[in-house]
């Protein structure tokens, strides 16, 4: 149990990624409070963790709307005595080439994964300055490392302003006892990757060394150890969880 006392939050936690990471979190211990739009997956979910033995609360908004995060920060106070954990997983892709982009459509990756993930950082960090610990683990990509033919470029751009927003806080944040970090998944096997191919995941496989796609476990345990006591002297890093498909 990494996480026996812990309070955390997931964000879009409906399903994919963000699912398994509560779960997991859970099964080591922390009281959670899981975020997204969709009430009733979420509600099935906060049962599932319940039956844990832990405590689960809900939290309905979208995470482009700083006000969301401004009432997630109410939620916290209200069912909360701190919080110790924060994973910003929410999330959308699009595959789009530039040429063929709605100025809509990149505002609106722009919004949900980078400004989002800035809204709730904000939102929670000053509880996390005053009781002086706290971490937070971004999700990001390895899109945000190197560019991907089907992605489209907001994608890339809202992970990699992810990575550096990491970089940033980490930095600032670290004489609160406050570490921020970043995972960077490869391909992942959730319903965002059911948008894939036959063909395009086939000659994905042939690229990733490992020869397999990963699952969201494999992104989850990376947040359990980076969230646990087991990575106090790691911040500002984005660990890439990608089978090798790029290294650096
Ligand atoms: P998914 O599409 O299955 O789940 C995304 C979650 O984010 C859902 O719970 C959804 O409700 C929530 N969400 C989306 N827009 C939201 C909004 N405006 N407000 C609140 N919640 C919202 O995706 P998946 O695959 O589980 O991805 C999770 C994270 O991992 C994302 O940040 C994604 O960019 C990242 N990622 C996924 C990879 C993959 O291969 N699946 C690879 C690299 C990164």
């Amino acid at each position: 149990m990494l996480l026996e006392n812990k309070y955390a939050i997931v964000t879009g936690a409906t399903r994919g990624i963000g699912r398994q990471i509560a779960l997991t979190l859970a099964k080591n211990g922390a009281d959670l409070i899981v975020t997204g739009t969709n009430d009733k997956l979420l509600q099935q979910l906060a049962e599932e963790i319940q039956s844990l033995g832990q405590k689960c609360f809900v939290n309905i908004g979208n995470i482009a709307d700083p006000a969301a995060a401004k009432a997630l920060a109410v939620n916290v106070e209200k069912n909360f005595p701190q919080i110790d954990i924060l994973v910003n997983n929410a999330g959308i892709n699009m595959r789009k080439p530039t040429l063929d982009m709605l100025d809509d459509e990149w505002q609106k990756i722009i919004d949900v994964n980078l400004n989002g993930t800035f809204y709730t950082c904000k939102a929670i960090l000053p509880y996390m300055v005053k009781q002086e610990h706290g971490v937070i683990v971004n999700v990001s990509s390895s899109t945000a490392k190197t560019p991907h033919r089907n992605a489209t470029p907001a994608y890339g751009a809202s992970k990699a302003g992810i990575n550096y927003l990491t970089q940033h806080l980490a930095l600032e944040m670290a004489k609160y006892n406050i570490r921020v970090n970043a995972v960077c998944p490869g391909p992942i096997e959730t319903d965002m990757s059911k948008q894939w191919t036959t063909e395009y995941r086939k000659k994905l496989l042939e690229r990733i060394p490992l020869k397999k796609l990963g699952q969201p476990a494999d992104v989850a345990n990376m947040v359990l150890f980076l969230a646990s006591d087991m990575a106090v002297f790691i911040t500002g890093e984005s660990i890439n969880i990608n089978g090798g498909i790029y290294m650096n």
